[in-house]
């Protein structure tokens, strides 16, 4: 990879696990990092070799003027920092959830057109071996009609016990945000992105309210303050009238973590993990596992993609329209959740 001068606000998890692997794995170089903690980011600019280090995103983006940013922010800083990266000429990779809001992801969008720049979810989940290929499959039309897509995004003890994810202020959602959404957004994908009508949903806090929880987890987070779901149902209605259902938690009382999708149609059926299809061959049920798909690395693998679309050499492999279904459905589940009843979503 040449020379697009990169730049990362906030040192954190994602930048740290996610993004600079990323850049690291495909052989770009990172100019600058910025955090509100310079110390973070002078330990983090160390491991990946970055020679610039800030304290504010606004002066890092001025000096250094950056062809791409990647934003590893809390959510409630995506729009923001994003409208100002994109403003002052660059392109953006920025964390999922997209935004908080349906009006703030459709501003995004809005000057990225506006300023002729690309903005992209980081929807890592898509990148794996095994989605990618399920995908080859699914669109060769061997399921025939698709009628229902199952989600799952379960942990049995997997709150986070870094960062704000706990806190509705820097959040605003719980594991919904945090980990649905990557589910969520792999199986439309999959699907071939049909678009949601409605959205009947349930959200609740078993687990992060507890004392004797937090407790378990080191006492990572006040349990008193904690104020996201840590579970969420979602009953999504789509055009053309296929389905989704949706379910995410921090917690739960089962035997292993569970990130899984599904997809049915009438002539097959694919599901995630492992990567294989079920249907009938000859009369006969046939069930073909894909076990031989490599060890693509994600990280890799998204900014490499995302790079080829900034280049101009390849397809965004996160579309807008699909980032704004994703987005819709997230908000209409908290509004559905918060009215206790089905909603249409906000178009
Ligand atoms: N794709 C994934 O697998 C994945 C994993 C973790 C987190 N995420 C997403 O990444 C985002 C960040 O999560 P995280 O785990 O990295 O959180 P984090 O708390 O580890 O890191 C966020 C960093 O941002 C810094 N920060 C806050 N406000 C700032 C500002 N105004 N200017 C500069 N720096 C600022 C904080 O000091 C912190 O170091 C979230 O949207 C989350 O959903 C994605």
């Amino acid at each position: 990879m040449s020379n697009l001068k990169i730049a990362i606000v906030g040192a954190g998890f994602a930048a740290r696990v996610v993004h600079l692997p990323g850049y690291e794995g495909v052989g770009q170089p990172v100019a600058a990092i910025c955090d509100l903690n310079q110390d973070v980011a002078q330990q983090v600019a160390d491991r990946f070799s970055i020679p610039t280090v800030y304290g504010d995103w606004q002066e890092m983006i001025e000096k250094e003027q950056p062809d791409v940013v990647s934003v590893c922010l809390p959510n409630a800083l995506h729009h923001e920092i994003t409208l100002g990266a994109l403003d002052a000429g660059a392109h953006v990779l920025c964390e999922k959830p997209l935004a908080t809001t349906v009006a703030e992801a459709r501003e995004m969008f809005d000057k990225a057109r506006e300023t002729g720049k690309i903005v992209m979810a980081a929807q890592l989940y898509r990148f794996d071996p095994g989605p990618r290929a399920l995908k080859r499959i699914v669109d060769s039309g061997v399921l025939g009609d698709v009628y229902h897509g199952e989600a799952n995004a379960m942990r049995r003890l997997g709150i986070p016990t870094w960062g704000k994810f706990t806190q509705k202020s820097a959040s605003v959602g719980g594991a919904l945000f945090d980990i649905g959404v990557h589910m969520l957004d792999q199986t439309l994908w999959l699907m071939g992105s049909p678009r949601a009508t409605h959205v009947s949903a349930v959200m609740s806090k078993h687990f992060g309210t507890r004392p004797d929880i937090a407790a378990m987890r080191g006492n990572a987070w006040d349990p008193a303050a904690f104020d996201v779901d840590d579970f969420g149902m979602a009953f999504v209605r789509l055009e053309g009238g296929a389905d989704i259902i949706l379910r995410s938690s921090w917690a739960a009382h089962i035997d292993t973590d569970d990130f899984s999708v599904r997809v049915l149609g009438k002539e097959g059926g694919i599901t995630t993990n492992p990567p294989a299809l079920f249907h009938f061959r000859n009369g006969v049920p046939a069930d073909e596992q894909y076990l031989n798909l490599g060890t693509r690395d994600r990280h890799a693998a998204q900014i490499f993609s995302f790079l080829r679309a900034v280049r101009g050499a390849g397809d965004l492999p996160v579309k807008e329209e699909e980032t704004m279904n994703v987005q819709r459905i997230l908000n209409a589940a908290y509004r559905s959740a918060e009215e206790g009843r089905e909603v249409a979503v906000e178009h």
